[in-house]
C-alpha cells in the first residue's frame, strides 16, 4: 500500500503532466518539496531556469519575490505561489516610495537592486543581482555613485571585494543577521579541521571569520569539490538536506546548533517564511490554479530590464 506522501507525490506528479508545469524549488525548501521539484537551486539559477523554461505553468516553492521574478521573465506563462504567506522580511525593508525618496537624495547614482527585493523596487532599479553575481555586477559598473539596496551585508561584501564605495539601505535577513563572529571563532577552535561556509547576507564580522562566502548554489558547488571532509555552514538550514544528500561522505553541520553561543541565544538559521509550502498545497496549486502571481505590465516592463541586464 502507498504511503500518505507517496499519494501525495503521485497526485503532484498528475497535476503535473496534466498541466504542463515545472516545478522549481529553491534551496531552503523542505527536502519533500526538493524531492519532487524538476529543479532546485539559489536565486540565479532559479531565474535563468525560469527564463527558459517550455512548460505552461511554473509552480515557484520559494517565497514571492522569486515568483514574480519568474512572473516578468515569462509573461505569456502562468506563475503559481502556492502560499502567499510566503514573504520576505528583508525585502519588506524596501518600497518603492522609500526607494524614490533615497534616489532623490543621489540623483546620480546607478541603483543595484539585490533579488529579494518587491518588484516594484526592481521596475525603479537601474540593475538586479543575487547573492551569487553581486561582486561581479558591482564591479562591472563604471558609475562613480552606486546605491546599493536593500540588504546593507551583502553591499558591504560587494564593497570589500571590489574596493568600491556604496551607498548602502539598512536592511537584512533577519535568520542570517543573527549569527556571530564569535560563534565562527569559536567554531573553528573546536573544530579546527573544518572548513567554514557563510552566506554574505551574514554581519560583516562573520564574514571576516568565515573561510569562504558563497550563495547557496556556491555552497553547493564549493562542497561537492572540496577535500574537506567537515563543513560547517551558516546559512539557512534548508540548505543542509541537500548538502547531506549529495555528499554522503562529507560531515556538515549547521553552524548555529554547533555552537553554544548561538544556542543559548536562540539562533536557529530558520526561515519560517521558506518552510510554507507543503505538498498538499502544491496540489491545491496545480487543481485551482492558484494562487496567480501577477505583475502589472508597467512595472513589468521596468523589473524585466533590471533582471535582464543582470542575466547578460
Ligand atoms: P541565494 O542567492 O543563495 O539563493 O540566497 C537567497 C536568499 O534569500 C538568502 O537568504
Amino acid at each position: 500500500m502507498k504511503s500518505r506522501v507517496q499519494s501525495l507525490k503521485s497526485r503532484v506528479e498528475e497535476l503535473r503532466r496534466r498541466r504542463n508545469a515545472v516545478i522549481l524549488a529553491h534551496n531552503y525548501q523542505p527536502q519533500d518539496i526538493q524531492g519532487i521539484a524538476d529543479f532546485v537551486g539559489d536565486s540565479l539559477d532559479l531565474s535563468r531556469k525560469a527564463s527558459k523554461t517550455s512548460a505552461d505553468v511554473i509552480v515557484f516553492c520559494g517565497v514571492r519575490f522569486m515568483a514574480e521574478v519568474a512572473a516578468v521573465l515569462c509573461s505569456e506563462k502562468t506563475v503559481l505561489l502556492p502560499d502567499l504567506n510566503a514573504g520576505c522580511p528583508l525585502a519588506d525593508t524596501i518600497t518603492k516610495e522609500k526607494l524614490c525618496l533615497k534616489k532623490k537624495l543621489h540623483p546620480e547614482a546607478i541603483v543595484v537592486c539585490y533579488v529579494n527585493s518587491p518588484v516594484e523596487v526592481k521596475a525603479e532599479s537601474d540593475i538586479c543581482c543575487t547573492s551569487a553575481n553581486a561582486v561581479k555586477i558591482v564591479n562591472s559598473l563604471k558609475n562613480p555613485e552606486i546605491l546599493f539596496v536593500p540588504d546593507e551585508n551583502l553591499g558591504n561584501f560587494a564593497a570589500s571585494k571590489t574596493g568600491k564605495n556604496l551607498i548602502l539601505w539598512h536592511g537584512s535577513c533577519p535568520p542570517h543577521v543573527e549569527l556571530r563572529a564569535e560563534d565562527i571563532l569559536e567554531l573553528k577552535a573546536k573544530h579546527p579541521e573544518a572548513v567554514v561556509i557563510v552566506h554574505p547576507e551574514c554581519r560583516e564580522e562573520v564574514i571576516r571569520a568565515a573561510d569562504e562566502v558563497l550563495s547557496t548554489g556556491g555552497m553547493v558547488k564549493y562542497s561537492r569539490e572540496i577535500d574537506a571532509k567537515e563543513i560547517i555552514v551558516g546559512t539557512e538550514r534548508g540548505l543542509l538536506g541537500r548538502l547531506r544528500k549529495e555528499n554522503p561522505d562529507k560531515i556538515f553541520h549547521l553552524a548555529s546548533e554547533l555552537s553554544p553561543c548561538a544556542q543559548e541565544r536562540g539562533e536557529k538559521l530558520f526561515c519560517p517564511d521558506m518552510k510554507v509550502i507543503t505538498l498538499e498545497k502544491i496540489i491545491e496549486s496545480l487543481s485551482e490554479m492558484k494562487y496567480k502571481i501577477d505583475v502589472p505590465e508597467d512595472v513589468r516592463e521596468k523589473a524585466r530590464r533590471s533582471i535582464e541586464r543582470m542575466l547578460k
